[in-house]
């Protein structure tokens, strides 16, 4: 049995006191110990963050991490850092730190190191474009970005982390994925995966984003191979994520 996993991404959103409210709302959560629940705040909100959700059991991730272990890096931040503020893990390869920030295959691999070797947890972010999928591009654009870290980590790499399969096309455009279309590729996700180490294969936990609501959730989760979410938009609403993590 693979845990449940749910995460929200709260991208660059939130102030001080917003974020407060938010957590107020999430602290709610404390009670649901069957499934992992995180969130990802902007880095300056990381310590507020943590301290909101102490004694809760919602661990704190950070939306990016540097693959340097430190020194002269203008505005980025390193696996030490997140340590030492008590966050949990990092997402990486999001599709925006891909598509707006230039982040290639290698260096989300270096960074998924980066965060292994801390002992934290990594979330491997991988998905397709509209075009790609037009081209019928998607099996093999997410299996590349899967096996940018697992050809050169091996499959032990994944102990612990979660797969994140997040078409762009869903992202923020009210468009979600069907669950048969997210199963489809959950499903060739953990197939390459077996290719690898079948047992592994079969721990691993593969969620899904791009759109997820309350009211599309459940229909997700239902699928065998969709084991969680992570959240955007949505999860800034705690009612709704909450909504979201019932629906597991
Ligand atoms: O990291 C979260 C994903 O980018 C999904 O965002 O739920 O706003 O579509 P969204």
């Amino acid at each position: 049995m693979r845990r449940p996993w749910v995460a929200g991404n709260w991208k660059m959103n939130g102030l001080r006191e917003t974020n407060a409210l938010l957590a107020k709302g999430l602290s709610l959560l404390a009670a649901e110990r069957e499934i992992d629940i995180c969130v990802a705040p902007p880095a300056p909100y990381w310590l507020q963050v943590v301290d909101a959700m102490e004694g809760t059991g919602v661990r704190v991730l950070a939306q990016n991490v540097s693959e340097h272990a430190g020194g002269a890096h203008t505005g980025e931040h390193s696996v030490s850092m997140l340590q030492d503020c008590g966050l949990a893990g990092a997402l990486v390869g999001h599709s925006e730190r891909r598509q707006l920030h230039g982040e290639t295959d290698v260096v989300v691999a270096e960074k998924f190191a980066a965060v292994r070797k801390a002992g934290l947890q990594p979330v491997l972010c991988v998905g397709e474009t509209l075009d790609e999928r037009r081209a019928g591009e998607t099996l093999s654009v997410v299996s590349r970005q899967l096996l940018a870290v697992l050809e050169s980590q091996g499959p032990d790499a994944f102990d612990g982390a979660v797969l994140a399969y997040e078409p762009v096309w869903a992202i923020g455009t009210g468009l979600t994925a069907t669950p048969e279309q997210a199963q489809a590729v959950h499903a060739s996700l953990r197939a390459v995966m077996a290719a690898f180490d079948a047992d592994r294969a079969g721990q691993l936990r593969i969620v899904y984003g791009g759109s997820v609501k309350a009211g599309n959730a459940a229909g997700l989760f239902a699928m065998p191979d969709i084991d969680g979410a992570l959240v955007g938009g949505a999860s800034l609403d705690a009612q709704e994520f909450l909504g979201i993590c019932h629906a597991v």
